[in-house]
């Protein structure tokens, strides 16, 4: 694997960081959070993150500010909602894709154990091909979880 990376995430409720700062260890890569300015607390701020994934909307952000141009691997953590790339995620890969162009990008995502077919296809479509994808279910062990990122890091 190359060893020029970065890891960025987006989080709602801490998973999708717990697994970032997992891969960050596991590569030495720095992980930069996205932060999402749209309130999605309880459940007015749930529906929200499900209309908006779903109808594909690009939403406000605090963009980290990372140097990308450096990194020849972006691996990107978010949780899934409702199969789709989350907006905030959205939101920074519009605003970076020129500088994305040539580097591996990969996503690693958190979820309650659905399916991510969908979100492959929803990702590839819209922006551009995954040299990895992997799914972690919340409830996944310690040990299980490690063993996920090292084969995902793997196969980069
Ligand atoms: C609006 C919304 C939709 C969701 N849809 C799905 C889903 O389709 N499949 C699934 O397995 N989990 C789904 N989840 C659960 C989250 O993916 C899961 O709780 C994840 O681990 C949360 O990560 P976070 O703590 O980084 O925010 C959804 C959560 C939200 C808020």
């Amino acid at each position: 694997m190359e060893k020029n990376g970065v890891v960025v995430f987006v989080t709602r409720t801490g998973h999708a960081r717990q697994l970032a700062e997992l891969i960050q260890k596991e590569t030495g890569f720095p992980a930069a959070e996205i932060g999402d300015r749209v309130s999605r607390k309880g459940f007015f701020g749930y529906m929200k993150a499900g209309f908006q994934a779903v109808a594909k909307k690009a939403t406000p952000i605090t963009d980290p500010a990372i140097s990308l141009s450096d990194k020849k691997i972006v691996i990107l953590v978010q949780p899934i909602w409702a199969s789709s790339v989350v907006p905030p995620l959205r939101t920074w890969l519009q605003s970076h894709a020129n500088e994305l162009q040539g580097k591996k990008t990969a996503l690693l995502v958190t979820n309650k154990g659905g399916p991510v077919d969908k979100l492959k296809i929803a990702f590839e479509t819209e922006f551009w091909p995954l040299a990895a994808l992997a799914s972690i279910s919340e409830n996944t062990d310690e040990s299980e979880r490690l063993s996920i990122v090292r084969a995902f890091l793997a196969s980069l």
